[in-house]
């Protein structure tokens, strides 16, 4: 045989392998899809499958065409993996309070022969329910409880079913919220769009069930994790598909996507392009007298459920704390920041910074703007001692200083939050992001002095004496009155508890980072002005405390102000983008204060009170000593950041300019 004939003939046995070897389908809606339905299903003019019609008493069912290979692979008595995802909906009619829910099933035959309705959910019937010859593997989603035969865990629930109507695993209907134990209901019969998972591994014999809201995207923790092996249960080619049924209560039960993959993960859905389930619209008034008996019957019985989820509910949410948790009148409940972040979604993200990443949310409670910074408390010990700070934090009050409300502790995180501040942080306007806005000099110095201020409160006007240690433009927000306020103080403390005395930690940021600060790891009110010197340098410059030029290295503001004032014009240093348009004796009086400020003795560095008084222009601030003292301290500062990080350190600042913590002894090990 001619070797290109081997050719095609091995091509189509490998097609045929592959074939055997692969089955999925998605439908993001059913528009002229070729699902075969029966009973009161249909595929309804939105491209919504519906498997009830607004009987009572009726059955539903809806099959993909094709039977899966489910057992015809090598290893043909292990049934393959497989994995589903769907969208579906449950919409009670409007004058019950619900019906019966929906299954998804694989069975041997594209229908349920004899099938009853209520609670059989169009599956089973009285005759074969329990027989293994069924063949039968279902999911159900269930809104009524309280049956004879059943032991389901309340009425709205989902269970794995295995030849018969009770289920072998049941759980409520919720879902876990993503790296916690704590659980978020999802109820199924609302008429909202809900989201599901079953994935079956055939290696390891494990069934998941997951179920989320839209919102909430695949939670990581499954609801239901079932240990059982379906090979036995399954037979050679099964096929997919839903069934719904109603009884004396009706509910509408819609599909609006689904997907499939045998040994695979089922494809994702096209959530905004799926159909929703309208709004179930009275039904006629024939039936009315019905109706209302049902409602006169049903209504108590439902109050009596409701009653008993909330209790349920109570119990099974309530967050455990510990007792010095109890009395913290700034704790927030984890729920209410989960829900106002939506579930910390990558979308509500507004910041990564040296702490942790900062969300902003809406409080499900007020409906008021925060900030919440999520901090990984893994590595952090000494909790309860920082929280009772925080509680102390808490208590500040300063128009400059970015409001704390409160925290909330949970097993893998401490969340902070903050008054959500508008303009975001002072380095974004100034030179990080390319924006049309340029501040004023007016703004600048207006910013400049409420930072002032707000340090000030903190050094001198509080009851004990709190220490910024992160004073730094990414740290300044900008409010809507474009006021700077200080952001992030108290937190270099966390990294101090819990830590061993003899590894002290310098916590700060590259470029403000007092010299004395990398030798002694002691951070004071004199450390914290030398970051505000810094900061004053970037404000009037417009650039970052230090800067990458191509071809020259890594350049310390500080030295590069201090070289233009060497060369007898620091006026040189003043940001081009302010058009020449400031006062001349401000600009100047900012940049010698900034350098006076970050003046590498401590001893030379004014307080922040006398800093308020040269801002306010009621001291003039002392002649800035230049040339000798000046290349003094130009090898001194160089000495400190830039022999002593190596070329490493400065490659990853220059991607965050934050590094956040560094220890002495990696500085000593770097010298
Ligand atoms: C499923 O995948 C495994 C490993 O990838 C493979 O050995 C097996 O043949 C596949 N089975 C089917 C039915 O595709
Ligand atoms: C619902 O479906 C059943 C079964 O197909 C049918 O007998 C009944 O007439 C349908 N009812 C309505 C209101 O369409
Ligand atoms: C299905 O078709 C209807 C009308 O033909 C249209 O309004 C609807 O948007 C379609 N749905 C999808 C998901 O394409
Ligand atoms: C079925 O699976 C089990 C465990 O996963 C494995 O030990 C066994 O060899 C498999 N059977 C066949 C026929 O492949
Ligand atoms: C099922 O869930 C468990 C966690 O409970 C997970 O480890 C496992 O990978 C999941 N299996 C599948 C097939 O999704
Ligand atoms: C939960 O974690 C998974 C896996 O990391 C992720 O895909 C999903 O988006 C997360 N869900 C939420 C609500 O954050």
């Amino acid at each position: 045989m001619d070797s290109p004939y081997c050719l095609v003939i091995l091509a189509f046995f490998c097609f045929i392998l592959v074939k055997a070897q692969s089955f999925d389908f998605v439908y993001n809606g059913f528009n002229n899809s070729d699902i075969i339905t029966d009973g009161g299903a249909f595929i309804n003019p939105s491209g919504a499958l519906k498997l009830t019609n607004r009987t009572y008493h009726v059955i539903g069912h809806a099959f993909h065409p094709n039977h899966i290979p489910i057992k015809s692979s090598t290893s043909a008595k292990n049934a393959s993996s497989f994995s589903t995802y769907f969208v579906f909906a449950i919409v009670p009619l409007a004058e019950t309070s619900g019906g019966f829910g929906f299954a998804f099933t694989l069975s041997p035959n594209r229908g349920f022969p004899g099938a009853q309705s209520n609670h059989f959910l169009g599956v089973f019937n009285s005759m074969n329910n329990g027989k293994d010859t069924n063949h039968i593997f279902m999911v159900e989603f269930d809104t009524v409880n309280g049956r004879n035969e059943g032991v389901d865990a309340d009425g709205n629930h989902i269970g794995i079913n295995i030849n018969r109507v009770e289920s072998i695993a049941s759980q409520s209907a919720d879902y876990y919220i993503n790296n916690t134990d704590i659980t978020e209901q999802v109820y199924l019969q609302k008429g909202e769009s809900i989201q599901a998972w079953i994935d079956y591994d055939g290696v390891n014999k494990v069934v998941n069930v997951t179920v989320s809201p839209m919102l909430v995207s695949k939670p990581i923790k499954p609801l239901i994790t079932h240990k059982i092996d379906l090979s036995p249960v399954l037979t050679e080619n099964m096929y997919a598909g839903f069934s719904a049924a109603t009884g004396d209560k009706a509910s509408s039960h819609y599909i609006l996507g689904w997907s499939f993959r045998l040994n695979g993960t089922a494809d994702p859905l096209n959530l905004a392009k799926l159909p929703t389930a309208p709004p179930e619209e009275p039904t006629s008034s024939k039936n009315s007298h019905l109706k209302r008996a049902l409602i006169a019957s049903f209504s108590s019985v439902i109050i009596l459920l409701v009653g008993a989820f909330y209790i349920y509910r109570r119990i099974r949410q309530h967050e455990v704390l510990e007792d010095w948790e109890l009395d913290c009148p700034h704790r927030f409940r984890y729920r209410d920041l989960y829900n106002a972040t939506r579930g910390f979604k990558d979308s509500e993200l507004i910041g990564v910074g040296g702490f942790g990443t900062v969300y902003k949310g809406v409080l499900p409670t007020n409906g008021a703007e925060v900030a919440v910074k999520k901090i990984s408390s893994n590595s952090l010990q000494g909790m309860r001692e920082f929280v009772a700070e925080i509680e102390s934090l808490g208590r500040l009050r300063h128009k400059h200083l970015v409001n704390l409300q409160g925290w909330c502790k949970t097993k893998n995180d401490l969340l902070l939050v903050y008054d959500y501040v508008p303009n975001g942080s002072l380095d974004s306007l100034l030179y990080r992001q390319k924006r049309d806005i340029v501040l004023t000099w007016d703004q600048r110095f207006n910013i400049i002095k409420g930072i002032a201020a707000g340090l000030l409160y903190l050094h001198e006007e509080w009851d004990q004496v709190v220490i910024h240690r992160d004073v730094k433009s990414s740290n300044v927000l900008i409010d809507g009155e474009l006021n700077g306020q200080l952001g992030d103080f108290g937190l270099a403390r966390l990294y101090d508890h819990g830590k061993n005395s003899h590894t002290t930690n310098v916590v700060g940021t590259i470029g403000y980072i007092a010299p004395e600060l990398t030798r002694t790891g002691k951070a004071s009110t004199s450390t914290d002005v030398y970051a505000y010197g810094v900061l004053l340098l970037e404000v009037a410059s417009g650039r970052p405390p230090i800067i990458y030029e191509s071809g020259k290295g890594a350049l310390v503001l500080a030295d590069w102000v201090i070289e233009c004032l060497q060369l007898g014009n620091i006026i040189d240093a003043v940001d081009p983008r302010l058009n020449s348009v400031y006062a001349d004796k401000e600009v100047q009086m900012v940049l010698g204060l900034g350098l006076v400020c970050s003046h590498s003795r401590p001893e030379a560095r004014p307080t922040m009170k006398q800093v308020m008084k040269y801002l306010n222009g009621d001291e003039s601030l002392p002649v800035f000593e230049q040339s000798s003292n000046g290349s003094d301290r130009v090898d001194e500062i160089t000495s400190k950041f830039l022999e002593v990080f190596t070329t490493d350190t400065i490659n990853i600042s220059r991607r965050s300019l934050s590094i956040g913590q560094i220890s002495s002894s990696s500085l000593n090990a770097g010298r």
